[in-house]
C-alpha cells in the first residue's frame, strides 16, 4: 500500500517536533509542551506508534497539580525564545514544583483523546493499565473544573484567562477585556513577534491585559480556591465547555469499558447536566451558541467559532442541524471553512490569529461532532476544506479563510496530526 504524500509529510513533522516524551507545537514560537496541543497530537501519533501516543498524554499528566488542575504549558527545558516564560509564572517557587508550569489550564480534550485512542487501538488490552491510570487523573481534572470553575454549580465552567480557551485574541473577549486593567504590570519584551508576523498575532493592548491577569493570579499564589472570584475576566465559553462535556461523556464510556463504574457514572452525570445548561448559551438570532460573560451576566454579541465548536459536545440534534446551516451560510463568505469569526462582522480580521483564520484542530472537532449528529454533508465539506488548505498553504499553524495564506508558525504539529486524522476518515 502506498501512503498518501501528506501522511508522510505529517509523520515527518511529528518526528521533527518530537522531544522524546512530549512534542513541541513548532520550533521557535512554542518551544515547550502545550496541553491541548499534546492531546490532539496524540491522535496523529497513534497512527504511527500507539504507545508513543499514550506517552504524550502521560507526560502532560505527570505535571498535574496537587489540586487536580492540568496546566496549559509545561516548561520542560529552558528557552529564552518564549515569553512569558517560567520566571513570569513563578509556579515552581510558589508551589514547589520540580518542573515549572504555567498557572492556568487549557481546553480539556484529554478525555476525548484517550477514549478515541483506546477505542481504535489494535492492542487495547496491552494499554489498559496505562489507560486506567490516566482515567483516574483525567477524572481528577474534571472534578477540579467543577470546584474551581463552576463554584455555584451552574453546570458550565468559566475560563479566567483568554489563553485558557486556546482562542487567545477572539473577538469574544473584547468587551470583557475592557474591564481588565493594565496598570502596574512589569515591563516586558514579546518574543512571539520575532518568530511570526506581528500582523498575525495579538496586539500589545491584549498582551498587556494577558500579563495583568497572570500577575494578579500569581499575587494570589495560584490558589484556585481564590482565583475564580478574584478575576475580572470570567467567561463561559461554549467551545471550551463543549470540549469538557464531550470529554466527560467519552471518559464515562471508556471508564465503563475498563470496569471503573464510579468514574463512569460521575462523568455521565456531569455531561448530562452540562448539556442541559448549554441551552442557556443558544442565540436564536445568530443561529449558534454564544459566550456568557459571568461578571456581567450577559450573552456576548460575537458570532465566533467557539459557538460552532459547541457541536463537538453531544448537543440536541436540532441544535447540530442549526449549526450545520450556520456553517453553510458562513461558507458563502469565505473560500475555506471554518473561519474563526463571521466574515460579515466588521471586527473580522482574516489573518490575525483567532479573529478570522481557520484552524485545523477546530475543524476536526466541529466535523467530528456534526458527523456524530448525522450532519454528514457539513462534516464532509469541513474535512475537504481542511485538506484543501494543505494544498494551498502547507502545514501551517492557521490559514487565511479567504485565500488560504499560511499564517503563524510553520511545520506545525497539531496541523500534521489533524491531517493524519482527516486522511483516516477519507
Ligand atoms: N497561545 C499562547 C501564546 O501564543 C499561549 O498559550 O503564547
Amino acid at each position: 500500500m502506498t501512503l498518501h504524500p501528506y501522511f508522510e509529510k505529517a509523520a515527518a513533522i511529528l518526528a521533527e517536533n518530537d522531544r522524546g516524551s512530549y512534542t513541541v507545537p513548532t520550533k521557535g514560537l512554542y518551544p515547550f509542551q502545550w496541553n491541548w496541543d499534546s492531546c490532539l497530537t496524540a491522535l496523529g501519533q497513534a497512527a504511527i506508534d500507539e504507545s508513543r501516543a499514550l506517552t504524550e498524554i502521560e507526560t502532560l499528566f505527570d505535571h498535574q497539580w496537587s489540586d487536580g488542575m492540568v496546566p496549559h504549558i509545561v516548561f520542560h527545558v529552558m528557552d529564552d525564545g518564549y515569553f512569558p516564560g517560567p520566571d513570569v509564572w513563578d509556579t515552581a517557587r510558589i508551589l514547589g514544583l520540580s518542573t515549572p508550569t504555567s498557572g492556568i489550564t487549557q481546553p480539556p480534550v484529554a478525555g476525548f483523546a484517550l477514549a478515541r485512542l483506546m477505542e481504535r487501538s489494535a492492542d487495547a488490552d496491552a494499554l489498559a493499565d496505562r489507560a486506567r491510570a490516566l482515567v483516574v487523573k483525567i477524572n481528577r481534572w474534571h472534578d477540579w473544573f467543577l470546584r474551581a470553575r463552576d463554584p455555584r454549580g451552574e453546570g458550565l465552567v468559566a475560563i479566567l484567562h483568554p489563553w485558557e480557551s486556546g482562542r487567545d485574541n477572539s473577538i469574544d473577549w473584547d468587551e470583557a477585556f475592557d474591564r481588565v486593567p493594565t496598570d502596574g504590570i512589569a515591563p516586558y519584551t514579546r518574543r512571539d513577534t520575532q518568530h511570526a508576523d506581528p500582523a498575525h498575532r495579538p496586539t500589545k493592548a491584549q498582551y498587556d491585559r494577558y500579563l495583568w491577569l497572570v500577575e494578579r493570579f500569581r499575587s494570589l499564589n495560584w490558589d484556585n480556591t481564590k482565583l475564580h472570584d478574584a478575576s475580572p475576566f470570567q467567561m463561559v465559553d461554549p467551545g471550551f465547555n463543549a470540549i469538557l462535556l464531550r470529554s466527560c461523556a467519552d471518559l464515562a464510556d471508556l471508564a465503563d469499558r475498563l470496569g471503573m463504574t464510579q468514574i463512569a457514572a460521575a462523568n455521565r452525570d456531569r455531561a448530562a447536566k452540562g448539556i442541559a445548561a448549554m441551552e442557556s448559551l443558544w442565540s436564536e438570532r445568530h443561529g449558534q451558541y454564544l459566550c456568557r460573560d459571568r461578571v456581567s451576566g450577559e450573552l456576548v454579541d460575537s458570532a465566533s467559532v467557539g459557538g460552532l465548536l459547541a457541536g463537538f459536545a453531544p448537543v440536541p440534534e436540532g441544535r447540530a442541524a442549526a449549526l450545520a446551516a450556520r456553517i453553510d451560510k458562513l461558507s458563502r463568505g469565505v473560500r475555506y471553512l471554518v473561519p474563526s469569526h463571521d466574515p460579515a462582522d466588521p471586527r473580522f480580521d482574516a489573518r490575525r490569529y483567532w479573529r478570522g483564520p481557520v484552524w485545523l484542530i477546530v475543524n476536526y472537532m466541529i466535523a467530528d461532532g456534526l458527523a456524530r449528529a448525522g450532519q454528514a454533508e457539513a462534516a464532509r465539506r469541513i474535512r475537504e476544506a481542511s485538506l484543501d488548505l494543505i494544498d494551498a498553504g502547507g502545514f501551517a499553524e492557521y490559514y487565511d479563510p479567504l485565500d488560504g495564506t499560511p499564517c503563524g508558525g510553520g511545520s506545525f504539529t497539531w496541523t500534521a496530526a489533524m491531517v493524519i486524522e482527516f486522511l483516516r476518515e477519507e
